[in-house]
């Protein structure tokens, strides 16, 4: 339970011997955190339904609170809301509690679910961009914060490997290098095995191959020949669509390990090939599909729909697959290989039509209940002139490039001030990774997942402020405290005393991680909790500004407040952690 939850509980019986329902007792973080902790707007409708006056209620459900002995503070204000204030008492015993709970006081879901998370969904031979970054940053965030709850994650980074790209690729490097044996159609021994080209090729390849189709139909035909060829199995093909995924993955790989992303499985679209045929039988003998100038589409529009919902191709009239076929067919694959409660599909929001229309028809053919799956948009990350972000000379900025800057920039920022004075190289080189990666992935977590937002790097760099690097340094200096107070002998920690109002702060800042991780676990949000990272570790400053710790000369309250330190120790470790930032030992 969740401290709101304990509260609305508590709250709620009050209501309950007042013969209401104890839903009214609701209890949320107050909205004006100066007036009071907490609050409980429910006796205004309560009251309505029994035509009584709110205030005179809410003093009957206040007076019963107070009776509880929970509160220091129980208040009747305006037309009858409820303003909390929790005993110094109850917060320390909530704190000790937390304080000795592994997970740092993190919520954990009750009815835990078998999860497939779909993100990242780069394309083969192309390189990364920036496009990518915030379905890589934002895809492993939800994928931990899931399993930190309970539940099991299975993520899926789902790899564009088998459209007309391919095909275009193929076609491009027969144009260069016709000799290969790749191309030899009477050839019956096996292929090289050492990749013929490298991911230089591949990224210098694709652009020439896509300008080569779209400048001439003849090449764009060559193209779709050879993308229906492979997908038939063309033996010469597929050999050398084998090198081409393995050429790119390994780089994928590197650059995501980089920003501390992984998957369970890559998987891409080809996989999903296998399984067309059997899905659109279902389909068809559902009754679901129907013909349209030679296509087979399936109807998903619905009365009451806000926008025109266009039906989804199945098939084009040359028979080729598209990209909702394919992933109506992943959707199967995924079912039979795990059997999961959810599919969630981390990709940019103007993907959200497409989304609509594969989940209707998955929904409509009976593959998958519908609203167990979910689209996860996105917005995108835009340059300063508000338009999505590109380089100085107006080109797509490759993610290993943008990741180089960061760290630059952060290596600059760290040598400025003098965070890193006397570190060996290695070390030097280790921090500024460390915080270059925060201060992009925090940037991007912190807003709303469904808004846009300025790329910045300033700003996202500053050491002061709501930022990446702001919250590993809090990290740093909690346990550096921690470690001086070692040092200085300030002996073992000890039960929560609340004397101070910082203390008090702290502990509240401390307690709302269970409502933070609940809410953005709820919401599919990890900004909920970056704003809780940052709150606590404003929090922990201002105690530390205004509290002894080691050198505090009363055993008690020194122990209590080591108590408090290990505890932020812990739960801003837990909570970066979860957003996928890593914390250098000092800097
Ligand atoms: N490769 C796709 C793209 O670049 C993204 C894939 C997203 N995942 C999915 N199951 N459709 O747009």
């Amino acid at each position: 339970m969740t401290l709101t939850d304990e509260l609305s509980a508590i709250v709620g019986a009050a209501f309950a011997d007042e013969g209401l329902d104890p839903a009214f007792g609701l209890v949320k973080a107050s909205d004006r955190p100066d007036l009071a902790q907490f609050q409980c707007n429910g006796a205004l409708a309560a009251a309505k339904g029994r035509s009584e006056n709110p205030r005179a209620l809410a003093s009957k459900i206040s007076d019963r609170l107070k009776a509880t002995g929970r509160f220091a503070k129980v208040e009747t204000a305006g037309p009858g809301f409820i303003n909390l204030d929790l005993a110094d008492a109850v917060l320390a015993a909530r704190l000790d509690a937390l304080a000795a709970d592994e997970r740092a006081g993190g919520w954990r879901r009750p009815n835990p679910e078998k999860i497939v998370i779909d993100y990242g969904g780069p394309n083969v031979a192309k390189p990364l961009h920036v496009g990518h970054l915030r379905a890589a940053i934002i895809g492993e965030a939800l994928k931990r914060l899931m399993r930190f709850v309970g539940d099991e994650v299975i993520s899926d980074i789902h790899l564009g490997d088998w459209g007309l790209p391919m095909g275009q690729l193929i076609t491009e490097l027969k144009r260069e290098r016709p000799d290969l044996p790749f191309f030899d159609p009477d050839r019956t021994g096996s292929y090289p095995q050492h990749p013929v080209v490298s991911l230089e090729d591949l990224e210098r390849l694709y652009p020439k191959a896509a300008a080569a189709c779209k400048a001439d139909p003849a090449k764009a035909e060559e193209a779709r020949l050879a993308t229906a060829e492979l997908q038939e199995g063309r033996p010469g093909y597929l050999a050398l669509w084998r090198q081409f995924v393995a050429v790119s993955r390994a780089a994928i790989e590197r650059e995501y390990a980089d920003l501390g992303v992984s998957f369970d499985w890559w998987k891409g679209e080809a996989d999903a090939d296998p399984l067309v045929p059997e899905m659109a039988r279902a389909m068809r003998a559902n009754g679901i599909v129907r013909e349209s100038d030679g296509a087979e589409i399936v109807d998903v529009a619905r009365d009451g729909d806000k926008k025109e919902i266009p039906p989804l191709i199945l098939f084009k009239s040359d028979g080729s697959v598209l990209y909702g076929t394919t992933d109506l067919a992943t959707i199967l694959d995924r079912k039979r290989l795990v059997d999961p409660d959810r599919i969630l599909y981390v990709v940019d929001q103007r993907q959200s039509l497409h989304f609509e229309q594969v989940f209707r028809a998955a929904g409509k053919a009976g593959i998958f209940e519908e609203n167990r799956l979910e689209h996860l948009g996105f917005g995108t990350m835009n340059g300063k002139d508000g338009k999505p972000f590109k380089t100085r000379e107006g080109g797509v900025l490759k993610l290993r490039d943008l990741i180089d800057m960061v760290e630059r920039r952060a290596r600059e920022r760290l040598a400025e001030s003098g965070f890193i004075e006397g570190f060996s190289e290695a070390e030097a080189e280790d921090v500024a990774h460390k915080v270059g990666v925060a201060a992009l992935k925090f940037a991007d977590l912190s807003n709303p997942r469904t808004s846009d937002y300025v790329f910045d790097l300033d700003r996202f760099m500053a050491f002061e402020g709501k930022t990446g690097p702001y919250l590993l340094y809090a990290v740093v200096r909690v346990r550096s405290v921690e470690a001086k107070a070692k040092d200085a002998g300030a002996g073992e920690a000890g039960p929560i005393i609340i004397a101070t109002p910082e203390e008090r702060d702290l502990a509240l800042s401390l307690l709302a991680f269970g409502d933070a991780v609940r809410a953005s676990y709820e919401k599919r949000m990890p900004h909920h909790l970056c704003d809780h990272a940052f709150r606590l570790a404003q929090s922990f400053s201002k105690f530390y500004a205004a509290c002894r710790i080691a050198d505090e000369g009363e055993a008690r309250i020194r122990a209590s407040r080591l108590t408090l330190a290990a505890a932020v120790a812990a739960q801003l470790d837990q909570a970066l952690s979860i957003l996928g930032l890593s914390a250098p030992q000092r800097m």
